[in-house]
């Protein structure tokens, strides 16, 4: 026998949770594990400009022949025109390199293959708390992980004191991943000008940022979201940004992302950018075709391109008006405990405060199921679902 020796794995902490979710026969159930937008209605729509670009590329495509390992040059310039801005110093003298990948976590993993096989880094620091999945995807690639402080649980806010004082602790040559925007679970992201301190601050300690940038739009915009690494990119002249179209594009399934290695000089570009190759190569080979299609159609044309980052702000406002509503409808309800901290977030996730027992309470009696370390979906808050959603939090507080 050979496989006798294998032991059942603890389901995902995150996407397990969808699954116990489809098998619980509550009928007032409501998911808010996942970070996937829902709109009022309960439901994720194909954005109207993702169906446009889809539409376009079924009349005008004529192979499905492979795409080159890195994806198409077109589809890499365009996505480092949302991370920089259009003309930033970074595109035009072409020493950023980006190569399409699947998903976010796919864009991790391979920048994670290219610094483990280049023998860059071998240690990573990640936020306390983090999404769960980077100890997973940076550990599987063969980094040794290790945390910095992040959340301050009395304030609800950044523990920025905190977190350069662990990051002091890194050494010289080490790995730091940071969150582009939107914080993954707490919602809570350093201001501007704590950007500059960090920026600074990592520079002077020579570590390696990797930004995690997973919901640009879905914090103040598209371009105000991008702050953080812009800031960074004025006092570094590496380092690594994994984008994903999931939650911007709606384009969930379809896996579809970047990585971009932005090097000092465009000559250094170039190398490097051969050896992400080799790590897709090794990986996927290289990447699937219609993801790209239409993020490239929607950004290339200026009307499918204002129209999208409406549909952006549609659903950035609708997230803002559920923590409002959230906020608001628990204090009606007559809860003591104070959430307005809810408001200060930032993207689709809240970290409510809510502690184990509570959380697991919520899902047993009340079929409502949020992250085990307190993290709620307010993207997938309704108005006809938030009434029972507070009465819920408010019977296990
Ligand atoms: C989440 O954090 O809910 C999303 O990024 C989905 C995932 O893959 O975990």
């Amino acid at each position: 026998m050979f496989f006798d020796k294998i032991e059942a794995a603890p389901a995902d902490p995150i996407l397990g949770l969808t699954e116990e979710f489809r098998n619980d026969t509550k009928p007032n159930k409501i998911n808010l594990g996942v970070g996937v937008y829902k709109n009022d209605a309960g439901e994720t729509p194909v954005l109207k400009t993702v169906k446009k670009a889809e539409k376009i590329i079924l009349d005008t495509e004529k192979t499905k022949s492979y795409l080159s390992i890195p994806g198409t040059p077109e589809y890499g310039r365009l996505v480092q025109g949302l991370v920089f801005g259009e003309g930033d110093e970074i595109v035009v003298s072409k020493r950023a390199c980006t190569a399409q990948a699947p998903g976010g976590t796919g864009a991790l993993r391979v920048g994670a293959d290219f610094l483990i096989q280049q023998k860059i880094a071998n240690k990573i620091w990640i936020s306390n708390p983090t999404w769960v999945n980077h100890f997973k995807v940076f550990g599987a690639a063969g980094f040794e992980t290790a945390q910095y402080n992040y959340y301050n649980p009395t304030t609800h806010g950044l523990d920025f004191e905190g977190m350069k004082q662990s990051l002091r602790q890194a050494k010289a040559g080490d790995v730091v991943l940071l969150h582009g925007c939107c914080h993954n679970p707490t919602g809570i992201d350093p201001k501007p000008e704590q950007w500059e301190e960090l920026a600074k601050l990592t520079a002077e300690l020579n570590l390696l940022p990797f930004f995690d940038f997973a919901y640009q739009g879905f914090g103040n915009g598209v371009n105000e979201d991008a702050v953080g690494i812009r800031t960074f990119a004025k006092y570094h002249k590496e380092f690594l940004v994994a984008s994903s179209f999931s939650k911007n594009f709606g384009l969930y399934n379809e896996r579809i992302g970047a990585i971009t290695v932005v090097n000092a000089d465009a000559e250094q570009c170039a190398k490097s950018f051969s050896q992400l190759k080799i790590a897709i190569r090794a990986n996927y080979s290289n990447p699937p075709a219609h993801g790209a299609k239409i993020v490239e159609t929607i950004l290339s044309n200026p009307e499918l391109r204002a129209e999208w980052e409406n549909e952006v702000k549609e659903m950035r406002e609708r997230i803002k008006t559920m923590r409002n509503l959230l906020v608001t409808k628990l204090k009606e309800l007559g809860v003591n405990q104070d959430f307005s901290f809810i408001n200060e977030q930032n993207g689709m996730f809240s970290f409510s405060g809510l502690n184990k027992e509570q959380v697991n309470k919520l899902k047993t009696q009340f079929g409502v199921y949020i992250v085990g370390s307190g993290r709620i979906s307010v993207a997938g808050i309704t108005t006809h679902n938030i009434d029972a959603l507070c009465t819920a939090i408010a019977g296990v507080l």
